[in-house]
Parts: structure tokens; sequence; C-alpha cells
């Protein structure tokens, strides 16, 4: 009788809410294939966001790290995520370690991954600003997890490029879509969610949270967040961010006006239900920048630089950088300007097809001839 191999037993480590988001479909689609054993280790970098999320998709964390301190610095941030992260791999033993994206959780996982010599595979790799500051410290984190990765999930052809340019080889890239696309598309059919806007004004959702923007730039943008509100004519919706940075900045500009609704974070059905409610996007969020194009809304991107300029190209995001009067300029002209605002309300799907994990898995069992496993070379 034929034996049955092993499965292949995937640590799949996350700890913030983007990360449970995209990488849902990743565990889901391994959950599916008796050829994976996928096991989801939660840092616990965020709490409560991350809780909401993992409980709404479904997702059930086979170890919790609790790393989570209120303001905490990215130096011991860091510091308890390798630790705690090594000892589970090295407790564990996994054959592969998955890590996504950009966060201080994603850089330690790689990194614990490689010193046990457990092989990485990185989901949204390839993302460059190619400035170390911006997004802080996001870019220097994507930039560390593409040295030391073993296969490299890259959303976008361009994403690719970069990867190819930094002499990564090119039978360990695979070109995927990004897997938030496949999470919206599964989301969104279920009906399951709530628009959160109050009123039946023109409605603008809100959402910000960058570190580097946190201060004084961000309460002059709240600033013109309000300067909007005071027009009349449309309704703010700000789902707050858990971070104290975050609302020590905005609250006191923005708390009891009466056309700026402010909120908890939502869970992840109610926000898709609200993006595809509204008419216009303010954010400075990276998933936020890759969902709205697929729903057809304009998005204004609150930052000076982005590692997705697919969508700017596609013509839906316009990068307007953190000055607070351009702020207030840009979306005026969206909301006064019938014919600037229809040229970006174009539904288009830069970033996906929402098959992408079905890639991921297709490329690590066969595409590439990935597995079985080798040591990180
Ligand atoms: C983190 C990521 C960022 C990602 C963002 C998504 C790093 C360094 N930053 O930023 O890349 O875009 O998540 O949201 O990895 N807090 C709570 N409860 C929560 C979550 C956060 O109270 O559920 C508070 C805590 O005081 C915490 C602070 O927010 O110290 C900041 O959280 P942290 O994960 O360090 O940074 P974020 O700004 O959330
Ligand atoms: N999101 C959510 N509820 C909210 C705000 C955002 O579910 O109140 C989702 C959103 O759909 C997107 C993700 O959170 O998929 C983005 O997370 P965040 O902006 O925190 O992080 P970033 O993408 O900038 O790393």
């Amino acid at each position: 009788m034929p034996t049955v191999p092993e499965p292949i037993r995937a640590m799949v480590v996350l700890g913030t809410r983007p990360e449970a988001i995209k990488l849902a479909p990743v565990v889901r689609a391994m959950s599916a294939d008796p050829r994976f054993e996928p096991v989801v280790v939660s840092t616990g970098q965020h709490r409560e966001m991350l809780e909401q999320m993992l409980h709404l998709l479904e997702m059930k964390a086979a170890a919790d790290l609790a790393v989570m301190r209120e303001r905490q610095g990215l130096a011991e941030l860091t510091g308890r995520l390798v630790d705690g992260l090594g000892r589970t791999i090295a407790e564990s033993g996994p054959d592969l370690v998955v890590v996504q994206g950009d966060t201080t959780t994603a850089m330690c996982g790689a990194l614990a991954a490689s010193y046990q010599k457990v092989p990485v595979a990185h989901v949204e790799a390839g993302l460059r600003t190619g400035d170390l500051g911006n997004p802080f410290p996001e870019e220097i984190n994507r930039q560390l997890i593409g040295r030391i990765s073993r296969w490299h999930f890259a959303p976008t052809e361009r994403s690719a490029g970069s990867l190819r340019s930094e002499g990564v080889p090119d039978e360990r890239i695979a070109v995927t879509g990004n897997t938030v696309i496949d999470n919206l598309l599964w989301i969104l059919p279920r009906g399951q969610g709530v628009p959160a806007f109050r009123t039946g004004l023109r409605r603008v959702l809100v959402t910000l949270h960058r570190r580097e923007s946190q201060g004084a730039e961000m309460a002059a943008m709240a600033g013109s967040l309000r300067r909007l509100a005071d027009r009349g004519d449309c309704e703010l919706l700000l789902p707050l961010h858990k971070s104290p940075a975050v609302r020590e900045s905005l609250l006191p500009v923005l708390d009891g006006h009466p056309r700026v609704t402010i909120v908890e974070p939502l869970g992840y059905a109610d926000f898709a239900a609200t993006l595809a409610a509204c008419d216009l996007v303010l954010t400075d969020s990276g998933g936020v920048q890759e969902e709205a194009p697929s729903l057809g809304k304009p998005v204004l991107v609150l930052r000076a630089t982005t590692e997705r300029p697919e969508a700017v190209e596609a013509g839906t995001a316009k990068l307007i950088g953190t000055d607070a009067a351009v702020l207030y300029d840009e979306a005026t002209r969206l909301l006064d300007d019938a014919a600037a605002y229809a040229a970006m309300a174009n539904a288009v799907n830069p970033f996906g097809d929402g098959r992408a994990a079905e890639r991921i898995i297709a490329a690590l069992t066969h595409d590439h001839g990935f597995l079985p496993v080798g040591a990180p070379t």
C-alpha cells in the first residue's frame, strides 16, 4: 500500500489586524488541503483589534504570546517578539513559517524562523517605497523580510520586479495577487455587515494610524477633516484605531462635531459594508488602499509615499501627502467637481482577483517545486 506523506506543518505567524485579514485566506486554503497542517500562532501585537478579527474570520490561534503593552516601543516589542517566537518555533518544529506584510510581528517571525533554520514564506512580498523612514518602520521590516525569506509571494508584477532587481532569484518568486481581495470577496457576499454611517449626507470614510504622522501632523489633518465636516453636506466616519497616540492626535480636534461619527474599530464585515456604502475614502492604511479600488471608491492617500502605486496608476487613488491644506483642497475638489469624482470612481482590481491564496498553495506545492521543504540557503 502506498504510504500517505506527512502533511506540511506550516506555522502561520500573525499579530495585528491586517495580518489576520490577509492571512485568513491562506489558513482557510491550507486547512482545506490535506497536504497542509496550518498552525496559527498569534503574537498578540494587537489585542482587541486582533481578537475581533480572529473571531470574525473563523480562525483560532494555537498559541498567543500576548506581547502587547500600552504604547509599546519598537525595540521592546521586537525583543519580546523574537524571544517568544524563537521559543515557539523551536518547540513546535514547523516545516516552514509563513509571515505577511511589513509589521514588526512579520519581521520578527521571519528572523526567529531563520535563526532556527526554518524556511520562511513571505505573503505580500516586494512592496517598496525605497525610503527607510516612510512608512516607518514598515519599509525597514519588509526589506529585512525580503533578505531572509525563501519564498516570495508578490501581489503584483511590479512587486515581483522589485524583488528581482534586489537579486531574488526568479524561481523563488510567484505573482499571486493580494490575499486582501480574496477576503473582501469572501466577506461581502455573506451580507453580514452593516454600514456605520448615521446620516443621509454624503459619506466620507476616514482611517488614520501611521506612526510617522502621529502628533502635530495628524492633529493638523484632523483640523482639515473638521473643516470638511463644517461644510454641512457630508458625514465623516472615523473608525478609530486603538492606539493612544492616534486617539490623542484626533479626538481633541474632532470629538463632538455633529457630522463627524467616531466609532471603535469596526468588525471586518461592517467595515467592508461601510466601504461599499461610502462615496469617498481618506486613508493612510495599506489594506484600505487595496480594498477601495475593487469597490470603485476614490481614495485620497494621506501619506508622503506609497508602496502601492498600482491604484494611483489605475486612476482610482491619489497620493496627496500629509499637508492639512492640501487634504482640504483635494477632498473639496472631489466633493464639488462631479467630473473629477467620476474620473476616479472606477472599479479596478490592480491588486488581485480573489485567488491569491490558491496560487500561494499551488506555488508551495507544485509550480516552483518549492516542496518538499529543504534547508534555507
Ligand atoms: C501596527 C503595525 C503597522 C500596521 C498597523 C495596523 C508595527 C510597528 N506597526 O501599528 O505596520 O499598519 O499595526 O493597524 O508593526 N493598541 C491597543 N489595542 C489593540 C491594538 C493596539 O490598545 O488591539 C494600542 C496599544 O497601546 C499599542 C498601540 O496601540 O501599544 C500601538 O500598537 P502597535 O502594534 O505597536 O502599532 P500600530 O500603530 O497599531
Ligand atoms: N479594517 C477593519 N475595521 C476598521 C478599519 C479597518 O476591519 O475599523 C480593515 C480594513 O478592511 C483593512 C485592514 O483593516 O483590511 C487595514 O488595517 P490597518 O489600516 O489597521 O492596517 P494597514 O493595512 O495600514 O497595515
